[in-house]
């Protein structure tokens, strides 16, 4: 975000917040969408990164990837339909889906991650009448999916799940992948499936594949090369022999971008000769994957409080309000003229930071969430919430 439009929002809200800008996130999907397009891909939203984001992403993505019962409940209230649901996940309970498929007679698309699931999903259409969509998710050597062995098996058994629909299969090995090169083994590897389906029998209509693209968060890191990525994948698409539909199932990727933590310096002190700067939020509201010892520098914007001429950099340890020493957020930080009250916005934070924290630790209170757009200005999402009262039985 802006230096202004982060202005705007302090003159309204205190730190710590999180700020997603809607207009960040709609011009990286439109770009991201109209380049995936023109090979005929679809998008499906992993919301598990944001799911704040959800409403935002309904018109730039096909499907949402919904991963439990609260999951689903927020894709209800965000009016998301649910034939653009994929519900997925390795705990599927039975009166959930009994209550999904009877609700919404069997729209939707379920997957099959275990020979329980299939059978959970054969007895749920079974019992309701309803026909249900399903996906195959082949394991990448974890707990998730089935040895694709077993994916080959069932689909082309299908005929025994008349209540099933069969329509493809779903992989995903991981985030953060650096280069395209184990991407083009995978969709070698997927290929081969969908040919060797083919020759027994059954047509893999639909790959739903998750390419785990990668996020630069650190100053370190190389900049993302936004099409010349998409173009290098696309390219690894068209040499495949499958000629099904493809949908790419995202959560980092199209929305870290969009987001930025502001937090205030509220202490600081100089112990043993190292600079220590407490800030009111804490690596529980801040999760950049491959941040190891606090050692790397992610992307801050330093909003001074008085900013003076010709001040001196210093390196901080930003350290949070945790009691922890696990609390440190950055090692050696520069910062020019850094002061109690100042603000540092960290930014790339609009995926899984919102939720993946330990933020029930220490009773303090959860961030407000902001979204900002031209067009609506601040808008208060979620206000700052007590978490006491959850880590207590006095009420
Ligand atoms: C099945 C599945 N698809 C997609 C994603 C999104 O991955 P990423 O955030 O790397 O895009 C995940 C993340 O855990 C996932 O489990």
């Amino acid at each position: 975000m802006k230096q202004q439009e982060i202005m705007k929002v302090l003159q309204e809200y205190h730190t710590p917040a999180y700020v997603f800008d809607l207009d960040a996130l709609a011009r990286r999907l439109k770009k991201i969408s109209s380049a995936l397009k023109q090979d005929k891909m679809d998008l499906c939203y992993a919301m598990k990164a944001n799911p704040f984001l959800t409403g935002a992403m309904e018109p730039f993505v096909e499907r949402f990837e919904v991963c439990s019962p609260g999951e689903f409940r927020i894709c209800e209230r965000e009016k998301i339909p649910v034939e653009r649901l994929v519900i997925s996940g390795v705990n599927k309970e039975p009166e959930d889906i009994l209550r999904i498929v009877t609700e919404y007679q069997g729209r939707g698309i379920f997957t099959i991650e275990s020979q329980q699931q299939l059978k959970l999903l054969s007895d749920c259409a079974r019992k309701t009448g309803y026909h249900i969509k399903v996906l195959v998710r082949i394991s990448s050597g974890n707990q998730f999916g089935v040895d694709r062995e077993l994916a080959m098996h069932i689909l082309t058994e299908q005929e025994k799940y008349p209540e099933l629909s069969f329509q493809g299969i779903q992989y995903y090995s991981g985030t953060q992948k650096k280069s395209l090169s184990l991407t083009e083994q995978e969709l070698k590897s997927l290929d081969e499936f969908c040919q060797e389906a083919e020759e027994k029998g059954h047509t893999v209509k639909e790959l739903e594949y998750g390419p785990g693209f990668c996020v630069p968060y650190f100053q370190s890191d190389s900049e993302e090369c936004l099409d010349e990525l998409l173009e290098e994948f696309r390219k690894l698409v068209r040499n495949m022999e499958f000629g099904g539909k493809i949908t790419l199932e995202m959560g980092r990727f199209p929305v870290a971008d969009c987001g930025s933590f502001l937090t205030t310096i509220v202490d600081r002190k100089d112990t043993q000769g190292q600079i220590y700067g407490i800030v009111d939020g804490g690596i529980h509201h801040l999760n950049y994957y491959g941040q190891t010892m606090a050692m790397k520098l992610p992307h801050v914007q330093h909003i001074s409080r008085d900013a003076a001429e010709n001040q001196a950099e210093e390196k901080w340890n930003l350290c949070g309000s945790l009691c922890t020493s696990a609390d440190v957020i950055v090692k050696q930080f520069p910062l020019i003229g850094g002061k109690v009250g100042d603000v540092l916005v960290f930014e790339r934070v609009g995926a899984y930071s919102v939720t993946e924290g330990i933020n029930l630790f220490l009773s303090r209170d959860l961030p407000k969430v902001l979204f900002y757009s031209d067009e609506q200005g601040i808008q208060l999402i979620r206000d700052t919430q007590e978490t006491d009262r959850i880590n207590s039985g006095n009420f």
